[in-house]
């Protein structure tokens, strides 16, 4: 890390010292858990024998569908360049938005979570599908990039303004997040875990998030690669599941060739997480760019 960044990390940890503890934790994790960040020889191998092309397992179910993810991804694509330029901040890269807006308009969630939001790629693509589909709300658990400076006014910068009604963005960690979204929500249709890479992160997310699971509902994760806790995952409970991607970047837990039971009756709530002012913040940068569309 550059001495930018340690001095941004510094600064961040005294200004929020709840934040702070959940940066203690990360780095207790990389040092106490030995599978945290582990390659793991086997399970690196199954997955490259079991990776399947997202495009062609997509177009093989819903091709129609997967045309408009293709569309959807370039309009992002374009989008994306100027905001980003704007932010001048490494925010990372995104998830695999094409795929996963393809996968939400053929499921037609009710409830949608992901945990990692950074600059929005995947919330973007949610909230997206969700608006075309008419139905299903969007709660999102992220942790601000805290080696760039001032982390929370780039959260989500992808987000469309218009769309961000339909999005509950929480940014203090999983670890505090998620049990406030699952106290909100009836179940859960759809899962996007692209948070925590470590071993315990995924074991402990999924552990809290698998009981509300709706029984057709889905679980994807990306970064497989980083350790073997989907390997191990798919031994302990062999249900069904997908790989896909280049030597298997991720991973679906759940039937993906199910249709669903569509959108489900029930209540979805208002908005709930303190901080709020994330999007506060970001409507200062979201105004320019609706400005500029
Ligand atoms: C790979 S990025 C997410 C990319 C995003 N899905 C997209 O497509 O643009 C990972 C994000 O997870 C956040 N993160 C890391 N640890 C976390 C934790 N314990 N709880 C919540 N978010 C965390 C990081 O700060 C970062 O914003």
């Amino acid at each position: 890390m550059s001495a930018e960044g340690y001095l941004n990390t510094a600064r961040f940890a005294l200004a929020n010292p709840r934040r702070g503890l959940v940066m203690v934790r990360k780095v207790l994790t990389r040092v106490t858990d030995p599978r945290a960040y582990r390659e793991h020889r086997e399970s690196l191998a199954w997955l490259a024998s079991e990776a399947q092309d997202p495009a062609t397992v997509a177009q093989s179910i819903a091709p129609e569908l997967w045309n408009e993810a293709l569309e959807f991804g370039a309009g992002l694509r374009e989008r994306a360049v100027p905001i980003l330029e704007r932010i001048g901040q490494d925010m990372g890269g995104g998830g695999d938005y094409e795929f996963l807006y393809w996968l939400t308009r053929l499921r037609r969630p009710e409830v949608v979570v992901e945990t990692g939001v950074a600059a929005g790629w995947t919330s973007q693509a949610f909230l997206a599908a969700l608006a075309r589909n008419g139905v299903g709300r969007l709660y999102s658990s992220d942790f601000p990039l805290f080696r760039n400076q001032n982390p929370e006014t780039a959260i989500g910068c992808l987000v469309e303004p218009a769309l961000r009604a339909n999005w509950e963005l929480c940014s203090d960690g999983d670890a505090i997040n998620l049990p406030l979204i699952l106290a909100r929500v009836s179940h859960v249709d759809l899962v996007h875990y692209d948070s925590d890479k470590s071993y315990s992160g995924r074991d402990f997310a999924v552990r809290l998030l698998r009981p509300s699971l709706a029984p057709d509902g889905l679980i994807v994760m990306d970064d497989l690669h980083n350790n073997s806790w989907f390997h191990d995952d798919i031994s302990r409970a062999s249900g069904p599941y997908t790989i896909l991607g280049e030597g298997g970047r991720y991973g679906v837990l759940g039937e993906l060739r199910s249709d669903g039971n569509g959108p489900r009756a029930g209540e979805l709530g208002s908005e709930f997480c303190q901080d709020r002012q994330v999007g506060v913040e970001l409507d200062a940068i979201k105004s320019t760019d609706s400005e500029r569309e």
